[in-house]
């Protein structure tokens, strides 16, 4: 099977329990969620903040998950959100939750592969969160998201480190899932190699956690 195709089921299989960290847990299972999923939560925040007045704008999440960006992104005024996830069930999450909060006619959802997806008009903000996790080939992605962007950039990369990094690539490895880790020097380098001169790369504090990372689609170096 393809590593494409293995991401896949897992994150079919896997979809309301990577949802319900952001709701529907007990007390007990919160506070762990908080405390050693910290990244998931401190991300969500940085990129609306980052994102700025996103009133009329066009955006586009790629793994999407559950929709939680898109939903959030649409209450804040957006025009037009579009999410694209591999994940059947994912985008099944994302629907419901669109409805229920009433902005289903603002958010578009696709399931598919974002190598395969092709907009006819670029968007303001296009996202990637908790998604380089699972790909051997950063560059390329970096590339294509670049190429529908003609704003604001943003993704988080998972921090590599001797502790949290192997456990976690090892639990993965048990249900056929890979994953990939990032220094800041290779994040650098990504960015480098696509051209993405002016960028703010965030230390999210904590083992196991993420670079988050925002850039600014089009602009060269102040
Ligand atoms: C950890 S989840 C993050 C979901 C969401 N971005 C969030 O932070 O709440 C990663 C998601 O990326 C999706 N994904 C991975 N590779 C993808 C690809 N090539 N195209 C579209 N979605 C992909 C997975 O299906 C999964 O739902």
């Amino acid at each position: 099977m393809s590593e494409i195709a293995d991401v896949q089921r897992y994150f079919r299989e896997q979809a309301a329990q990577f949802d319900s960290i952001y709701e529907g847990k007990g007390p007990v299972l919160r506070w762990l969620d908080r405390k050693f999923r910290a990244s998931i939560f401190v991300r969500y925040a940085l990129t609306f903040e980052h994102a700025g007045d996103v009133t009329g704008k066009r955006v586009l999440d790629i793994g999407c998950g559950s929709g939680r960006y898109c939903v959030e992104f649409a209450q804040r005024g957006a025009a037009e959100v579009v999410g694209v996830d591999l994940s059947d069930n994912m985008i099944a999450l994302a629907r419901r939750e669109a409805e229920r909060l009433q902005v289903a006619d603002r958010c578009h959802f696709l399931v598919d592969d974002f190598n395969h997806y092709r907009p006819d008009e670029p968007f303001d903000v296009v996202i990637a969160m908790g998604v380089f996790d699972y790909l051997r080939e950063p560059e390329p992605w970096v590339e294509r998201m670049v190429g529908v962007c003609r704003g604001r950039w943003m993704a988080s990369f998972p921090k590599w480190d001797l502790l949290r990094a192997p456990l976690r690539r090892w639990r993965y490895r048990l249900r056929n899932c890979p994953v990939y880790y990032y220094t800041d020097e290779r994040v650098v380098q990504i960015m480098r190699a696509c051209h993405l001169a002016q960028y703010v790369i965030k230390d999210i504090p904590g083992r196991g956690q993420d670079w988050f990372v925002c850039a600014e689609v089009g602009r060269t170096p102040a």
